[in-house]
Protein backbone atom coordinates (compact mmCIF):
# COMPACT_ATOMS: atom_id res chain seq x y z
CA UNK A 1 0.00 0.00 0.00
CA UNK A 2 1.19 3.71 -0.86
CA UNK A 3 1.49 3.96 3.04
CA UNK A 4 3.83 1.10 3.70
CA UNK A 5 7.08 3.16 4.55
CA UNK A 6 4.83 4.43 6.66
CA UNK A 7 3.20 2.01 8.48
CA UNK A 8 6.27 0.06 8.76
CA UNK A 9 8.21 2.88 10.61
CA UNK A 10 5.50 3.71 12.86
CA UNK A 11 6.43 2.71 16.34
CA UNK A 12 3.96 -0.27 16.98
CA UNK A 13 3.12 -2.16 19.98
CA UNK A 14 2.22 -6.04 19.66
CA UNK A 15 -0.58 -7.06 22.44
CA UNK A 16 -2.01 -10.22 20.59
CA UNK A 17 -0.26 -12.67 19.61
CA UNK A 18 0.25 -16.15 20.49
CA UNK A 19 3.99 -17.66 20.65
CA UNK A 20 2.77 -21.03 19.62
CA UNK A 21 0.87 -19.53 16.56
CA UNK A 22 4.24 -18.36 15.50
CA UNK A 23 5.41 -21.47 14.33
CA UNK A 24 5.58 -22.00 11.11
CA UNK A 25 5.19 -25.45 9.22
CA UNK A 26 8.95 -25.52 7.98
CA UNK A 27 9.57 -25.10 12.13
CA UNK A 28 7.19 -28.00 13.27
CA UNK A 29 8.87 -30.57 10.91
CA UNK A 30 12.38 -29.36 11.76
CA UNK A 31 11.54 -29.65 15.68
CA UNK A 32 9.48 -32.90 14.85
CA UNK A 33 12.74 -34.43 13.61
CA UNK A 34 15.07 -32.77 16.18
CA UNK A 35 13.26 -34.18 18.85
CA UNK A 36 12.00 -37.16 16.95
CA UNK A 37 8.45 -36.56 17.49
CA UNK A 38 6.13 -38.53 14.68
CA UNK A 39 3.71 -36.34 13.37
CA UNK A 40 0.04 -37.47 12.14
CA UNK A 41 0.61 -40.45 9.80
CA UNK A 42 0.46 -38.70 6.07
CA UNK A 43 -1.44 -41.54 4.98
CA UNK A 44 -4.28 -41.18 6.71
CA UNK A 45 -3.74 -36.67 7.76
CA UNK A 46 -2.44 -35.54 3.31
CA UNK A 47 -2.00 -32.70 4.76
CA UNK A 48 1.38 -33.50 6.91
CA UNK A 49 2.52 -34.96 3.63
CA UNK A 50 4.97 -31.92 3.56
CA UNK A 51 5.44 -28.19 4.69
CA UNK A 52 3.93 -27.12 1.33
CA UNK A 53 0.55 -28.95 2.38
CA UNK A 54 0.24 -28.18 5.67
CA UNK A 55 1.17 -24.58 4.86
CA UNK A 56 -1.89 -25.06 1.83
CA UNK A 57 -4.43 -26.41 4.51
CA UNK A 58 -3.52 -22.78 6.16
CA UNK A 59 -5.86 -21.06 3.67
CA UNK A 60 -8.81 -23.56 4.11
CA UNK A 61 -9.52 -22.91 7.86
CA UNK A 62 -13.21 -23.33 8.16
CA UNK A 63 -13.62 -21.77 12.04
CA UNK A 64 -12.10 -20.94 15.19
CA UNK A 65 -12.23 -24.76 15.94
CA UNK A 66 -10.66 -26.03 12.66
CA UNK A 67 -7.88 -23.57 13.29
CA UNK A 68 -7.44 -24.65 17.00
CA UNK A 69 -7.26 -28.24 15.86
CA UNK A 70 -3.95 -27.46 13.78
CA UNK A 71 -2.37 -24.93 16.44
CA UNK A 72 -3.07 -27.71 19.22
CA UNK A 73 -1.38 -30.63 16.94
CA UNK A 74 1.55 -28.17 15.44
CA UNK A 75 2.49 -27.31 19.22
CA UNK A 76 3.63 -30.60 20.07
CA UNK A 77 6.87 -30.34 18.75
CA UNK A 78 7.70 -28.39 21.28
CA UNK A 79 9.46 -30.26 23.93
CA UNK A 80 12.95 -28.68 25.64
CA UNK A 81 13.42 -25.51 26.75
CA UNK A 82 15.39 -24.32 23.77
CA UNK A 83 12.60 -25.17 21.32
CA UNK A 84 10.31 -22.50 23.74
CA UNK A 85 13.43 -19.85 23.72
CA UNK A 86 13.97 -20.62 19.94
CA UNK A 87 10.09 -20.07 18.92
CA UNK A 88 10.35 -16.80 20.62
CA UNK A 89 13.39 -15.47 19.29
CA UNK A 90 11.95 -16.38 15.88
CA UNK A 91 8.78 -14.13 16.19
CA UNK A 92 10.99 -11.56 18.50
CA UNK A 93 12.94 -11.11 15.08
CA UNK A 94 10.31 -10.58 12.53
CA UNK A 95 8.38 -8.16 15.12
CA UNK A 96 11.50 -5.82 15.33
CA UNK A 97 11.88 -6.28 11.50
CA UNK A 98 7.96 -5.11 11.21
CA UNK A 99 8.40 -1.94 13.56
CA UNK A 100 7.64 -3.56 16.24
CA UNK A 101 9.33 -1.66 19.69
CA UNK A 102 7.22 -3.20 22.54
CA UNK A 103 5.26 -7.01 22.33
CA UNK A 104 2.82 -8.36 24.91
CA UNK A 105 2.97 -12.21 23.98
CA UNK A 106 0.37 -15.00 24.66
CA UNK A 107 1.61 -18.63 25.89
CA UNK A 108 -0.69 -22.14 26.41
CA UNK A 109 1.16 -23.60 29.51
CA UNK A 110 -1.59 -26.10 29.88
CA UNK A 111 -1.31 -27.57 26.74
CA UNK A 112 2.41 -27.91 26.87
CA UNK A 113 2.00 -29.48 30.61
CA UNK A 114 -0.40 -31.67 29.51
CA UNK A 115 1.78 -33.43 27.04
CA UNK A 116 4.28 -33.71 30.30
CA UNK A 117 6.34 -30.28 29.55
CA UNK A 118 6.92 -29.27 33.23
CA UNK A 119 5.62 -25.68 33.49
CA UNK A 120 9.41 -24.36 34.49
CA UNK A 121 10.65 -25.79 31.39
CA UNK A 122 7.79 -23.75 29.35
CA UNK A 123 8.42 -20.42 31.37
CA UNK A 124 11.95 -20.12 31.32
CA UNK A 125 12.38 -21.46 27.31
CA UNK A 126 9.90 -18.38 26.71
CA UNK A 127 11.45 -16.05 28.90
CA UNK A 128 14.70 -16.52 27.73
CA UNK A 129 13.43 -15.54 24.21
CA UNK A 130 12.19 -12.43 25.47
CA UNK A 131 15.21 -11.58 27.57
CA UNK A 132 17.37 -12.29 24.02
CA UNK A 133 14.91 -9.72 22.64
CA UNK A 134 15.43 -6.82 24.99
CA UNK A 135 19.14 -7.64 25.06
CA UNK A 136 19.64 -8.10 21.03
CA UNK A 137 16.89 -5.89 19.77
CA UNK A 138 16.07 -3.12 21.81
CA UNK A 139 12.43 -4.71 22.36
CA UNK A 140 10.22 -4.35 25.71
CA UNK A 141 8.05 -7.56 26.15
CA UNK A 142 5.59 -8.96 28.77
CA UNK A 143 4.71 -12.58 28.54
CA UNK A 144 0.86 -12.74 29.44
CA UNK A 145 0.00 -17.16 30.70
CA UNK A 146 -3.01 -17.80 28.82
CA UNK A 147 -5.87 -20.56 30.56
CA UNK A 148 -7.14 -22.23 27.83
CA UNK A 149 -11.65 -22.94 27.62
CA UNK A 150 -11.33 -26.11 25.64
CA UNK A 151 -9.53 -27.81 28.76
CA UNK A 152 -10.89 -28.74 32.40
CA UNK A 153 -10.91 -25.61 34.91
CA UNK A 154 -8.94 -27.56 37.75
CA UNK A 155 -6.11 -27.77 34.72
CA UNK A 156 -5.92 -23.75 34.77
CA UNK A 157 -6.09 -23.78 38.57
CA UNK A 158 -2.96 -26.23 38.86
CA UNK A 159 -0.90 -23.90 36.40
CA UNK A 160 -2.31 -20.80 38.05
CA UNK A 161 -0.87 -22.10 41.84
CA UNK A 162 2.92 -23.02 39.88
CA UNK A 163 2.64 -19.40 38.46
CA UNK A 164 2.16 -18.08 41.97
CA UNK A 165 4.11 -20.42 44.16
CA UNK A 166 6.69 -19.18 41.78
CA UNK A 167 6.39 -15.99 42.50
CA UNK A 168 6.29 -15.40 38.41
CA UNK A 169 4.01 -12.04 38.52
CA UNK A 170 5.86 -10.76 41.61
CA UNK A 171 9.64 -11.50 40.04
CA UNK A 172 8.20 -9.72 36.41
CA UNK A 173 8.54 -13.27 34.96
CA UNK A 174 4.73 -13.01 33.49
CA UNK A 175 2.90 -10.02 33.49
CA UNK A 176 -0.67 -10.66 33.01
CA UNK A 177 -3.39 -13.70 32.60
CA UNK A 178 -5.68 -13.98 29.30
CA UNK A 179 -7.79 -17.08 28.25
CA UNK A 180 -8.39 -18.15 24.91
CA UNK A 181 -9.21 -21.19 22.68
CA UNK A 182 -12.79 -22.19 22.05
CA UNK A 183 -15.25 -19.41 22.81
CA UNK A 184 -18.74 -20.53 22.33
CA UNK A 185 -19.56 -23.76 24.13
CA UNK A 186 -17.59 -23.79 27.62
CA UNK A 187 -19.46 -21.13 30.33
CA UNK A 188 -18.46 -17.52 29.71
CA UNK A 189 -17.94 -16.98 33.59
CA UNK A 190 -15.40 -20.90 34.00
CA UNK A 191 -12.33 -18.92 35.33
CA UNK A 192 -15.01 -16.56 37.06
CA UNK A 193 -12.69 -18.09 40.85
CA UNK A 194 -9.29 -17.50 39.22
CA UNK A 195 -9.76 -14.04 37.72
CA UNK A 196 -11.43 -13.12 40.54
CA UNK A 197 -8.10 -14.12 42.57
CA UNK A 198 -5.67 -12.82 40.32
CA UNK A 199 -7.57 -9.31 40.26
CA UNK A 200 -7.36 -9.31 44.13
CA UNK A 201 -3.57 -9.19 43.43
CA UNK A 202 -3.60 -6.80 41.22
CA UNK A 203 -2.92 -9.16 38.05
CA UNK A 204 -3.25 -7.21 34.80
CA UNK A 205 -5.89 -9.49 33.03
CA UNK A 206 -7.58 -9.75 29.62
CA UNK A 207 -9.56 -12.12 27.86
CA UNK A 208 -10.32 -13.60 24.36
CA UNK A 209 -14.00 -12.48 23.71
CA UNK A 210 -16.41 -11.32 21.04
CA UNK A 211 -14.21 -13.22 17.98
CA UNK A 212 -16.87 -15.84 17.30
CA UNK A 213 -19.42 -15.42 19.78
CA UNK A 214 -21.54 -12.96 20.84
CA UNK A 215 -21.19 -9.31 22.90
CA UNK A 216 -22.62 -11.51 26.08
CA UNK A 217 -18.95 -13.20 25.81
CA UNK A 218 -17.68 -9.42 26.27
CA UNK A 219 -19.92 -8.48 28.70
CA UNK A 220 -19.00 -11.77 30.72
CA UNK A 221 -15.05 -11.13 30.75
CA UNK A 222 -16.06 -7.30 31.49
CA UNK A 223 -17.51 -8.85 34.82
CA UNK A 224 -14.86 -11.33 35.73
CA UNK A 225 -12.42 -8.08 35.51
CA UNK A 226 -10.90 -8.46 32.24
CA UNK A 227 -9.61 -4.80 31.76
CA UNK A 228 -8.43 -5.44 28.02
CA UNK A 229 -10.63 -7.71 25.52
CA UNK A 230 -8.58 -10.01 22.84
CA UNK A 231 -10.92 -9.15 19.30
CA UNK A 232 -13.91 -7.97 20.43
CA UNK A 233 -15.11 -7.22 17.06
CA UNK A 234 -19.08 -8.33 17.67
CA UNK A 235 -19.07 -5.71 20.53
CA UNK A 236 -20.80 -3.81 17.28
CA UNK A 237 -23.72 -5.65 18.13
CA UNK A 238 -24.43 -4.16 21.25
CA UNK A 239 -23.78 -0.10 21.20
CA UNK A 240 -25.04 -0.10 24.84
CA UNK A 241 -21.73 -2.08 25.81
CA UNK A 242 -19.71 -0.60 22.95
CA UNK A 243 -20.79 3.14 24.93
CA UNK A 244 -19.69 1.31 28.21
CA UNK A 245 -16.17 0.01 26.41
CA UNK A 246 -15.12 3.35 24.56
CA UNK A 247 -16.20 5.09 28.02
CA UNK A 248 -14.37 2.95 30.23
CA UNK A 249 -11.08 3.27 27.72
CA UNK A 250 -11.06 -0.81 27.56
CA UNK A 251 -8.61 -1.50 24.92
CA UNK A 252 -9.75 -4.12 21.82
CA UNK A 253 -6.74 -6.31 20.60
CA UNK A 254 -8.01 -6.66 16.85
CA UNK A 255 -6.61 -9.22 14.42
CA UNK A 256 -8.04 -8.29 11.09
CA UNK A 257 -5.89 -11.49 8.78
CA UNK A 258 -7.21 -13.71 11.83
CA UNK A 259 -10.96 -12.66 11.48
CA UNK A 260 -10.84 -13.54 8.04
CA UNK A 261 -8.93 -16.43 7.95
CA UNK A 262 -11.38 -17.79 10.61
CA UNK A 263 -14.48 -16.70 8.59
CA UNK A 264 -15.41 -14.34 11.23
CA UNK A 265 -15.89 -11.67 8.79
CA UNK A 266 -15.76 -12.28 4.68
CA UNK A 267 -13.15 -9.56 4.44
CA UNK A 268 -11.19 -7.07 6.41
CA UNK A 269 -13.48 -4.35 4.92
CA UNK A 270 -16.14 -6.28 7.84
CA UNK A 271 -13.62 -5.90 10.65
CA UNK A 272 -15.27 -3.07 12.21
CA UNK A 273 -12.15 -0.26 12.09
CA UNK A 274 -14.07 2.58 11.36
CA UNK A 275 -16.56 2.07 13.47
CA UNK A 276 -14.67 1.79 16.79
CA UNK A 277 -12.81 4.86 15.48
CA UNK A 278 -15.82 6.57 15.56
CA UNK A 279 -17.38 5.29 18.58
CA UNK A 280 -13.98 6.29 20.33
CA UNK A 281 -13.61 2.61 21.40
CA UNK A 282 -9.57 2.12 21.59
CA UNK A 283 -8.38 -0.71 19.83
CA UNK A 284 -4.90 -2.14 18.17
CA UNK A 285 -3.95 -4.40 15.54
CA UNK A 286 -2.47 -7.89 15.51
CA UNK A 287 -1.34 -10.50 14.22
CA UNK A 288 -2.59 -13.37 16.65
CA UNK A 289 -1.00 -16.41 14.98
CA UNK A 290 0.94 -15.35 12.41
CA UNK A 291 2.37 -19.01 11.27
CA UNK A 292 -1.31 -19.64 10.54
CA UNK A 293 -2.79 -16.50 9.34
CA UNK A 294 -0.56 -15.44 6.48
CA UNK A 295 0.84 -12.49 7.56
CA UNK A 296 2.55 -10.59 10.67
CA UNK A 297 1.52 -7.11 12.37
CA UNK A 298 2.50 -5.33 9.45
CA UNK A 299 0.49 -7.26 6.78
CA UNK A 300 -2.24 -6.64 9.50
CA UNK A 301 -1.52 -2.99 9.30
CA UNK A 302 -1.34 -2.56 5.57
CA UNK A 303 -4.13 -5.08 5.16
CA UNK A 304 -6.54 -2.12 7.57
CA UNK A 305 -5.11 0.35 5.16
CA UNK A 306 -5.94 -1.23 2.05
CA UNK A 307 -9.80 -1.70 3.25
CA UNK A 308 -10.52 1.50 4.99
CA UNK A 309 -7.88 3.91 3.73
CA UNK A 310 -7.35 5.86 7.28
CA UNK A 311 -5.45 9.19 7.57
CA UNK A 312 -1.99 9.81 9.02
CA UNK A 313 -4.03 11.46 11.67
CA UNK A 314 -6.18 8.35 12.42
CA UNK A 315 -3.16 6.03 12.07
CA UNK A 316 -1.27 8.66 15.20
CA UNK A 317 -4.34 7.33 17.04
CA UNK A 318 -4.37 4.10 16.77
CA UNK A 319 -0.25 3.96 17.46
CA UNK A 320 -0.85 6.23 20.50
CA UNK A 321 -3.71 4.39 22.02
CA UNK A 322 -1.50 1.10 21.40
CA UNK A 323 1.27 2.57 23.49
CA UNK A 324 -0.71 3.78 26.28
CA UNK A 325 -2.95 0.89 26.72
CA UNK A 326 0.87 -1.17 26.53
CA UNK A 327 1.43 -2.74 30.03
CA UNK A 328 4.60 -0.67 30.47
CA UNK A 329 5.99 1.73 32.51
CA UNK A 330 5.55 5.55 31.98
CA UNK A 331 8.93 6.06 31.33
CA UNK A 332 8.75 3.67 28.75
CA UNK A 333 5.36 4.78 27.16
CA UNK A 334 6.92 8.16 26.92
CA UNK A 335 10.38 6.41 25.03
CA UNK A 336 7.67 5.31 22.34
CA UNK A 337 5.12 8.16 21.35
N1 LIG B 1 -8.90 -17.37 19.52
C1 LIG B 1 -8.97 -18.24 20.51
N2 LIG B 1 -7.94 -18.97 20.88
C2 LIG B 1 -6.78 -18.83 20.25
C3 LIG B 1 -6.66 -17.96 19.21
C4 LIG B 1 -7.77 -17.18 18.83
O1 LIG B 1 -7.75 -16.34 17.91
N3 LIG B 1 -5.37 -18.06 18.77
C5 LIG B 1 -4.75 -18.97 19.55
N4 LIG B 1 -5.60 -19.45 20.44
ZN1 LIG C 1 -5.70 -14.94 19.97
Amino acid sequence: SPLHDFLQGLPKCEHHVHLEGCLTPHLIFQLADRNGIALPDPAANPEYASVEALTARYDRFTSLDDFLHFYFEGMAVLRKQNDFADLAWSYFQQAHADGVHHAEVFFDPQVHESRGVPYETIVAGFSEGCRRAERELGLTTRLILCFVRHLPVSSGKAIYEQFISHGHFEAGVIHGLGWSSTEVGPPKDMFRELYASAAQKKIPLTAHAGEEGDPSYIHAALELGARRIDHGIRLVEDPELMQRVARDGVLLTVCPLSNVRLRCVPSVEQVPVRRFLEAGVKFSINSDDPAYFGGYILDNYCAVQEAFQLSVLEWRIIAEDSVQESWIEDSRKAELL
